[in-house]
């Protein structure tokens, strides 16, 4: 982490805090909140329906930061929707691509995912028929990918994470697009964790559809992405319903608009997506490699400070091979809540439970959940050095 990145993030100044609950939502960068400021204050008005001077302003605004999220991406402005968030844009993609499937249809997803990239499937399921069938995880969390027959004629879709919330660990994304598009099945990957540590082209990956929030990324609650090859967002019927997503509308019937207004029902959430074009480019201007490895060296410094502390047990992989930095763990006697609360206490903020990923914590037999400390480019050794502290304290208090 170098001073300038930190910087940049006047909230972490704060004496005495020291923030590692990234993964559930990152801290914003002062021109992120500028950006927002300035648009609210010179450019409020909706998008693609008035014409007078602040509506124009508005227009540019939004088109702008619909630019600044493709370069992110590697990606064409009309492949990337913007949704309310992350959890919306994995519901299109299921809502869209399950529309036509039926019994006998197969949707793959794994033991890791996040409740929205889960639940938004096995609910459509119950309606539509098709089965939901996931592929297991080993002993660290990792998909297990030495045996992919699940993924055989009757898989549709294979909806997997691109980087466990839970166990920082990265899935081999370009192995499982292969494997799917050889059996004809499209690709969606919940990039929520992987996108705030680095620009991802998803097109190059393999991907179907790539779905990501904007306040993990440095960006505004309440947007998200939805990328899609244009190809297949073309092929895809619209899921919501309303204004400025319609070209003709009959008596009894509409026409929808091409991708990507086709998903955009309603007035989209402007000012976000202005502050997650902002929060993007800022991204796009850090010094990746730079920034990966003080990531790296930090994780080991966490992972060995939590191996020298008396019943700790690291979640997740225990090395630093295709993981990010969040690190998850359980201590023998310790509720996670327990440990978040006192750890909390001490200005330490990490998030404990559930994290709602249910199907690995019972995969791993976590039923009381985990502790989980998330990294950023912000963080420093002084914040992995309060955490080890406060986690010492706070084991002795309460065994
Ligand atoms: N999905 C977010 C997390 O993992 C909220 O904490």
């Amino acid at each position: 982490m170098t001073a300038p990145i930190r910087d940049a993030f006047p909230v972490l100044a704060r004496a005495g805090f020291h923030y590692l609950d990234s993964a559930a939502m990152a801290q914003l960068p002062s021109a992120v909140v500028e950006a927002v400021a300035h648009h609210d204050l010179s450019a409020r008005a909706n998008v693609h329906r008035g014409l007078h001077e602040l509506a124009r302003r508005a227009d540019d605004a939004y088109d702008g930061a619909r630019q600044r999220v493709a370069r992110f991406l590697s990606a064409e402005a009309d492949e990337v929707v913007f949704t309310g968030g992350c959890t919306l844009a994995l519901n299109i993609a299921a809502l869209a691509l399950g529309e036509k499937l039926g019994p006998g249809d197969r949707v793959v997803v794994s033991a890791a995912e996040h409740h929205s990239n889960l639940l938004p499937w096995l609910m459509l399921s119950q309606r539509k028929g098709f089965e939901v069938v996931s592929l297991p995880v080993d002993g660290d969390g990792r998909l297990r990918l030495d045996d992919l027959s699940l993924i055989d004629g009757r898989c549709r879709v294979v909806a997997v994470t691109h980087a466990s919330n839970v166990t920082g660990a990265v899935t081999d994304i370009p192995r499982l697009a292969e494997a799917a598009h050889a059996v004809g099945a499209k690709l969606v990957v919940d990039g929520a964790q992987m996108v705030p540590h680095g620009p991802v082209d998803p097109r190059a990956l393999g991907a179907d559809l790539y779905a990501f929030a904007g306040h993990k990324a440095y960006g505004p609650t309440g947007i998200g992405v939805l990328w899609g090859r244009r190809e297949l967002l073309a092929e895809l019927p619209p899921v919501l319903w309303g204004g400025g997503m319609v070209g003709v509308v009959g008596p009894t019937d509409a026409e929808p608009l091409d991708p990507p207004e086709r998903f955009e029902a309603g007035t989209p959430p402007v000012a976000q997506a202005v502050g997650l074009g902002v929060a993007l480019e800022w991204m796009c201007g850090l010094d990746w490699p730079s920034v990966h490895a003080a990531e790296k060296e930090l994780t080991r410094r966490l992972l060995a400070g939590l191996a020298g502390l008396d019943g700790v047990r690291v979640v997740g992989p225990p090395d630093l091979e295709a993981r990010l930095p969040v690190v998850s763990f359980v201590v023998a006697g310790c509720h996670p809540h327990d440990l978040s609360h006192l750890l909390g206490e001490r200005g330490v903020a990490v998030r404990g439970g559930a994290h709602c990923a249910r199907p690995l914590m019972v995969a791993l037999g976590l039923e009381e959940g985990c502790v989980r400390a998330s990294l950023a480019p912000y963080t420093n050794r002084a914040d992995v050095q309060a955490l080890l502290d406060g986690l010492a304290h706070a084991i002795r208090v309460l065994r």
